[in-house]
């Protein structure tokens, strides 16, 4: 991986969100709806504890909205939390997070007793985006390194938000889940890792692999072809040809017709997709173990 996720790093972070979670009363985790397996991170609910904590699947409006479905019942069963599907984009919606904030946590949200928020989540889901629009401002984007976390603790790194809320200005940031291989490929397909040490034409092709099975219709639909691939290396040759992606001799220019599928996926342009259903997560594990 090109994110360099440092055990020195991973245990500054871990340090920091920590000391600072004697302020925090509850915490929003971000994550990619169309991989909220591989984009959540194991550590919150060991930094949260007790704490209350809302899950947010963003980028809902590039998901599958039947998967996100299954996803929110998935997390809704852990102890303390409530699932949400949203757009932070979309910002009427997402300005009513606070109203479900308060509504956890009734014995606060007043000037007095405010409800101390910290947002966490991987680098790329949407956090910045989401502390901005709930401060109805810009503010500057923190980077990518979980070193660059700082301690929450004075008053001049909260934004004070009508309704009895106070938000970190700077979100809790976690690395991703590395530990399974199909991860890896899923983070670099919807973005949530840019820079991959994996190989382009190896993301568009386990991208391939997955749509042609789950998403077929989707497939034939798009790239106009007649009927569906039978492997994912044949519809990145399908993609080529009816792209014109080709070099002398007319040979396909596999990583021209790569660079158009993971585009085209991580724009939206072929609609609303998830790579992970919790059944499908619950095999691999399975597997893993097994
Ligand atoms: P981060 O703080 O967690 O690292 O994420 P950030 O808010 O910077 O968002 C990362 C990218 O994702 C941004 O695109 C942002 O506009 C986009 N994004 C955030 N929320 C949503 C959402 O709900 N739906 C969609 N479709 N996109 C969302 P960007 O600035 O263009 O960066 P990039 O795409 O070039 O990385």
């Amino acid at each position: 991986m090109a994110v360099q996720w440092y055990p020195g790093h991973m245990n500054k972070a871990r340090r920091i969100i920590k000391e600072s979670m004697s302020d925090v009363d509850l915490v929003i985790e971000v994550m990619d709806a169309r991989i909220p397996f591989s984009s959540e991170n194991p550590m919150v609910a060991e930094l949260r504890q007790h704490r209350p904590c809302i899950k947010i699947l963003n980028k809902s409006d590039l998901a599958d909205p039947a998967i996100t479905r299954t996803w929110l019942q998935y997390f809704e069963k852990e102890q303390g939390v409530k699932a949400q599907a949203l757009s932070v984009l979309e910002k009427s919606r997402t300005k009513k997070l606070p109203a479900l904030c308060r509504k956890m946590l009734p014995e606060r949200g007043t000037a007095v007793k405010p409800i101390r928020i910290m947002i966490m989540g991987i680098p790329n889901v949407g956090k910045s985006t989401l502390i901005n629009t709930l401060a109805g401002k810009t503010l500057a984007k923190v980077g990518d390194e979980p070193a660059v976390t700082k301690v929450v603790s004075s008053a001049q790194q909260r934004i004070i938000l009508e309704g009895g809320i106070a938000l970190s200005d700077t979100p809790g940031i976690l690395w991703p889940k590395i530990e399974n291989a199909n991860s890896s490929y899923r983070l670099a397909i919807t973005g949530a890792i840019k820079n991959t040490a994996i190989d382009y034409e190896d993301i568009a092709l386990f991208a391939a692999d997955y749509l042609i099975i789950a998403y077929p219709s989707v497939v034939l639909k798009r790239y106009k072809l007649k009927q569906i691939p039978k492997t994912g290396t044949q519809l990145l040759e399908d993609i080529g040809r009816k792209r014109g992606c080709l070099r002398a001799g007319g040979i396909i220019d596999l990583q021209r017709a790569s660079e158009i599928l993971i585009h085209e996926i991580r724009s939206g342009a072929l609609g609303q997709l998830s790579f992970e259903t919790p059944e499908m997560i619950a095999e691999e594990t399975a597997c893993r173990l097994g």
